[in-house]
């Protein structure tokens, strides 16, 4: 197999695990990395590489790992503008706009939402995003849930059964009905297509007890759980997250000293969705409470097109640098190690021997200006699994 230098790198991040107390980028400067077929095979200093067949000059600027997105939902039809707008006016955001989206996703065919999920992939990967998570949500029917599902797997391993997003209207006056549907036929429909199962934990959607039937029910059938928590108000889903093990508590935003806690004493990742509290104009999540408690940070973009219309991480890191109390090193670990043991994964997020050739190569002499230049395109080189996508 033939192998590849990436050289004349001004900074690489490796997120190395053996210097996660130390140095947790695991930063090399003068670096170069080789790839052979789908895998990193070395990363160090660019006068100790290894001879190869091929040579690429990262022209003295940044390499890090792709970024991983552990949270979208991106199986949609239709858009929310109007909401937006109105949001924009002073009108607040709240979880019933997404019945406009289930009533769009319905009825539209299979070709128009995969046509949708393929561009939104598409502009997440021209914006450094090489895993990416996504899932159901917007059906809430067994069809509909299990289609959603059935094209997101053409896409990404990472996919999620979140029957559970709101009650279906059809169920609006038997809320124990659809839970019911929920963790009978439509789990039993859904859980062939999925890894994980999701659950919106909030007023307005589903309390303590549902939530906990919801992922309990998905485990019993190999799923593993991840709930939208503590996003729009305090509620009990964080706590539940930890008892449950949950891989990921999403949001976020609304904790207690006790959530807190409970996070930092887990290893269940606090996964923060800044694009949410920009296009909702909410609070934003307090990351460095988090961070300074001990519990394991994770950003994502939670791109939707309800409260959160955005596929750019780096657009995540900049807001999360400016308004959540990260610092650029932090922020740019949680959108690449964060968001991969979000998912439990220790393949991706890194650049170390044995990982995936996942790699960003930033026109910027360092990972920083992800945050000092906000808004600014500069991710010029996208490889995944060895392979250039974007030059
Ligand atoms: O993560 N909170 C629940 N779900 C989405 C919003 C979905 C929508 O508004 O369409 C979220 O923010
Ligand atoms: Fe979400």
């Amino acid at each position: 197999m033939s192998a590849t230098v990436i050289t004349n790198i001004a900074t690489l991040v490796t997120n190395d695990p053996s210097l996660r107390d130390t140095d947790p980028l695991g930063l090399v400067r003068d670096a170069a990395v080789v790839i052979e077929g789908d895998r990193v095979v070395w990363t160090g200093e660019s006068s100790k590489a290894p001879a190869t067949d091929n040579r690429v000059d990262a022209g003295g600027r940044a390499v890090l790992p792709g970024f991983v997105d552990s949270h979208s939902h991106l199986v949609f039809a239709g858009d929310r503008t109007e909401e937006f707008n109105a949001r924009m006016s002073g009108r607040p955001y709240s979880a019933g706009g997404i019945r406009t989206t289930v009533a769009a996703t319905r009825a539209a065919g299979d070709a128009e939402l995969e046509a949708n999920l393929t561009r939104h992939l598409a502009e997440a990967l021209r914006q450094g995003t090489t895993t990416l998570e996504t899932k159901s949500g917007y059906g809430l029917t067994v069809e509909d849930e299990a289609r959603a599902l059935r094209l997101a797997a053409r896409h990404t391993d990472e996919v999620t059964y979140l029957g559970a997003h709101i009650v279906a209207p059809e169920f609006a006056d038997d809320p124990a009905g659809y839970v019911a549907l929920v963790t009978g036929d439509m789990l039993n429909a859904c859980a062939p297509h999925a890894r994980w199962i999701d659950v919106f934990c909030e007023k307005g959607a589903f309390d303590g007890d549902q939530a906990r039937a919801v992922l309990t029910a998905g485990k019993a059938k190999g799923l593993h759980p991840r709930i939208h928590a503590n996003q729009l108000s305090h509620g009990p889903g964080v706590q539940l997250a930890v008892e449950l093990d949950a891989a990921s508590a999403d949001h976020c935003t609304h904790l207690t000293d006790a959530d807190v806690d409970a996070l930092a004493n887990s290893s269940t990742v606090a996964t923060l969705l800044p694009g949410a509290e920009f296009s909702t104009r909410a609070a934003w999540p307090d990351a460095r409470r988090l961070l300074d408690a001990g519990a394991t940070v994770a950003l994502s973009t939670d791109c939707n097109p309800g409260s959160s219309f955005t596929s750019s991480v780096p657009f995540c890191v900049a807001l999360a640098v400016r308004d959540m109390g990260m610092t650029p090193d932090e922020a740019v670990w949680a959108a690449t190690a964060g968001g991969a043991a979000a998912l439990r994964r220790t393949d991706v997020g890194r650049l170390v021997p044995g990982a995936y050739a996942d790699l960003v190569l930033l026109d910027a002499p360092s990972h920083v200006h992800l945050a000092y230049r906000p808004g600014v395109p500069l991710v010029t080189g996208v490889w995944r699994r060895g392979v250039q996508e974007v030059r």
